[in-house]
């Protein structure tokens, strides 16, 4: 098949490349002239893993190319991806005037009979926005048809993800779109849910609400387990081996962040009240989110009472999440300026995301090192802030050679606290009993004596 792909970035690219890896060709097209030339020079402007090679290939094949005019990349594609950005308006609903620009600009260009779907993540009516707005602006009498495609993959698997998926959604009112998005996706043997345009749309909010929910609930449940001395890694593994459960988005942690849940979340609760109705549920999770951090900052503020002024700290990760460079909405970049704010000074380290984080929080205060051993040396404590699989296989001892005080706050139960404090360390993960320091929860006079064991 030939098909065309506007909005080349996380979802975008890694559908170009997927989509012509299947065999099919497949033009990439982007506003961001720098992003098409680097993409064709065969430089990936994000990380993900396999990604290159797969792109790279299908250049080199000729099924793959991009280009910064739609004009071009929709001429004989028989379907058009929307692949643009969708991020939160002040408003807390999704901001579609990408999608909007694009469709109008398809409406220039359309000749013949396309499908025009739209993978970007959009509330419910946008589909059928997208089509008034082509059908308003159409040159001539063509035919076209609209669908919904909402893409699930995730940042750091999403070569994986998009080509052994759980199920594909495709929404539409036309059984020739279905047939022709049918053509694309059966090969892949996983159920295609065909349905109205507006359930899909709220298929993809849906999803990601309830995989936020996930996670303030067993934050939630962090919570108690701190105040109840119990083990909140324990008690989710025994949770998630119940198949009605399942173990997936139940790790505790500082929260969730990244380009899609908070604002997912936001967007699904401004739809509740735009249709009168209070999402007391995703009000609360947003809630619990943000309450993480903090909860998590106050272990360090209260371990230090005020001396947090001055001390160094190291940091391991920057990116939202691990195996993506992605720094969008990063829970780590929020919590390092929090440190900064209260007058640390940060040793701070990421496999890949150095480069994306300097933009965002510049030099001041920040020392960007070259490895996790060297964010560590020297440091008061370290925070471990990202769930990079390299960090979880740190070499202890040389970790708490290199610190000056062998203190870890590790905000995603990335460390076996057993291991850690078997060697010596004070160690405060989220929802576990810390060192015999009774609770993070009690007076400040618990956490001295943890103060005197280690030497401050
Ligand atoms: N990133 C994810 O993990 C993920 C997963 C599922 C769904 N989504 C959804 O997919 C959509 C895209 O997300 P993303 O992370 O790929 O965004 P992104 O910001 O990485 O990429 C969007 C791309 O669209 C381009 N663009 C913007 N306006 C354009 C225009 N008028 N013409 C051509 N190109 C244009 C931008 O230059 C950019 O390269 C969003 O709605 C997002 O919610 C993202």
């Amino acid at each position: 098949m030939k098909l065309c792909v506007i909005g080349t970035g996380y979802v975008g690219l890694v559908g170009a490349a997927i989509f012509s890896d299947w065999g099919n060709h497949v033009t990439g097209v982007d506003i961001d002239e720098k992003k098409i030339s680097r993409i064709q020079k065969g430089d990936m402007p994000i990380y993900e893993p396999g990604l290159s090679e797969i792109v790279l290939n299908n250049i080199k094949e000729g099924r793959l190319k991009f280009t910064t005019s739609i004009a071009e990349g929709m001429k004989d594609a028989e379907i058009i991806f929307i692949c643009v950005g969708t991020p939160q308006s002040e408003t807390g609903a999704a901001d579609l005037s990408a999608v909007w620009a694009v469709a109008k600009e398809i409406s220039n260009h359309l000749t013949d009979y396309k499908v025009i779907v739209t993978k970007s993540t959009v509330p419910v009516g946008t589909n059928q926005k997208v089509k008034e707005i082509i059908l308003e602006n159409l040159k001539s009498d063509v035919e076209f048809d609209v669908a919904s495609n909402p893409e699930f993959l995730r940042e750091g698997s999403s070569v994986e993800d998009m080509k052994d998926t759980d199920r594909t959604i495709v929404g539409s009112e036309s059984e020739k779109a279905f047939k022709t998005m049918r053509r694309l996706y059966e090969h892949l043997g996983s159920p295609i849910i065909e349905c109205d345009l507006r359930s899909a749309e709220m298929i993809k909010y849906a999803s990601n609400a309830f995989l936020a929910t996930k996670i303030s609930f067993i934050n939630e449940i962090a919570q108690i387990c701190e105040r109840a001395q119990a083990d909140v890694s324990v008690v989710a593994k025994g949770m998630g081996l119940d198949r009605r459960i399942g173990s997936a988005f139940l790790n505790a942690g500082i929260g969730y962040g990244g380009s899609c849940f908070p604002k997912d979340v936001a967007a699904l609760y401004k739809t509740s009240t735009d249709q009168a109705y209070d999402f007391k549920l995703l009000r609360s999770v947003m809630e619990v989110n943000l309450i993480q951090q903090f909860n998590f900052i106050n272990k360090a503020r209260k371990y230090y009472g005020s001396e947090i002024h001055g001390k160094v700290f190291g940091c391991l990760g920057l990116s939202f999440k691990g195996d993506t460079d992605d720094i969008r909405e990063s829970v780590s970049i929020d919590v390092i300026e929090h440190l900064r704010g209260l007058g640390a000074k940060l040793k701070v380290y990421d496999p890949e995301a150095m480069e994306n984080a300097k933009k965002v929080l510049g030099e001041e205060s920040i020392e960007y090192c070259k490895s996790e051993y060297d964010a560590a040396t020297g440091v008061d404590a370290l925070f471990v802030l990202t769930e990079w699989s390299q960090f979880k296989s740190m070499d202890l001892f040389r970790l708490k050679e290199n610190m000056k005080y062998p203190v870890i706050f590790d905000g995603r139960n990335l460390l076996d606290k057993s291991a850690v404090e078997g060697i010596g360390f004070t160690y405060f993960a989220i929802g576990k009993y810390t060192n015999g320091v009774k609770s993070i929860h009690e007076k400040n006079d618990v956490y001295s004596s943890a103060v005197l064991k280690n030497g401050h």
